[in-house]
């Protein structure tokens, strides 16, 4: 990978997705569509901050039965050293022991062909977009490979115009969506994760057939809970240098609930996105839970 040092590097458009210069190789990111899938692979699948990370600390934890201590023997930074993003450390994830697992924000064209002959297994983790904006916007400011933006009316149109890293959240969605039959998908969101973490980790577990006991179960959900992954620095990447987040900006988890948009759209914002929504996604028949208290 890259060593990035200094703020606002740009993004690279390869076929249509925007990438991270300094941070994504084209050229590597090319290989990717042909790399043989074992049908043991787990693959995570988000748009940035629909809970990548989550999912890389409940991945790791089913995979350790629970054992938090397992999961941090050989680790110096962060959990992304078990579970890359494949578009940054492709060769990592090739060599890693099975089941390889990894998270990627790539759209599904640019992801190994292979998949669609069912092997392997894909996560989709959705989050509404609203919170999706807002928690990205903050984000920007922690991670040193991302443009600063100005302020938030700035992101906003950015984020609408799908000018950010992994371009526009509608066409993510949507490719994914359309495909997920074609291949060996769970489609989870976020929301379902906050509303019942236990029976999303059970989803997850059934899905990828991990045996655990009930108890084990709930040590993975414990070690998986917001509070719990915001104090172990390995989950919430403190220990990652410098360079790469500005740790003074703010950390990876942040508030971790649903409807904190509410606290950055103004109306005018808020109107214009229910009306993009509408209409990006009127073949797509995916509900979002747009609040918390739609949780309770
Ligand atoms: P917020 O910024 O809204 O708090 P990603 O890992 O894809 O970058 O997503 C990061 C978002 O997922 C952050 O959202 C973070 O707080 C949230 N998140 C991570 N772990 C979580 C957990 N255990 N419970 C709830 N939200 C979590």
């Amino acid at each position: 990978m890259d060593v990035i040092d200094d703020k606002n590097h740009g993004l690279v458009s390869h076929k249509g997705f925007l990438l991270i210069k300094g941070t994504h190789d084209p050229d590597a990111v090319d290989m990717i569509r042909n790399l043989e899938i074992k049908e043991s692979d787990v693959l995570v699948v988000t748009y940035p901050k629909s809970g990548t990370i989550w999912m890389q600390q409940i991945l790791l934890l089913l995979e350790a039965k629970g054992d938090l201590t397992a999961i941090s023997k050989h680790v110096k930074f962060s959990n992304a050293e078990l579970v890359p993003w494949i578009e940054v450390q492709t060769e990592a994830f090739i060599k890693s022991r099975s089941p390889r697992m990894t998270v990627s924000h790539l759209p599904f064209s640019l992801l190994p062909s292979a998949l669609s002959q069912k092997k392997g297994k894909v996560i989709y983790v959705a989050r509404n977009p609203k919170d999706v904006l807002v928690s990205y916007f903050h984000f920007h400011k922690v991670g040193n490979m991302l443009e600063t933006p100005t302020d938030f009316d700035d992101f906003f149109e950015k984020f609408m115009r799908g000018d950010v890293f992994a371009s526009s959240w509608f066409e993510h969605i949507k490719a994914w969506y359309t495909h997920k039959d074609d291949i060996n998908m769970l489609f989870l969101t976020y929301e379902e994760m906050v509303k019942d973490l236990h029976s999303a980790v059970e989803r997850i577990a059934l899905f990828l057939g991990s045996a655990l006991t009930d108890e084990q179960l709930a040590d993975v959900v414990k070690h998986a809970t917001f509070n719990n992954m915001k104090k172990n620095p390995q989950a919430n990447y403190e220990r990652v240098p410098g360079r790469l987040l500005s740790h003074h900006q703010g950390t990876f988890l942040r508030k971790g609930t649903i409807g904190d948009w509410k606290n950055h759209f103004t109306v005018a914002q808020n109107e214009r996105f229910d009306d993009t929504f509408h209409r990006e996604m009127a073949d797509i028949p995916l509900d979002f839970i747009w609040d918390i208290k739609d949780v309770a």
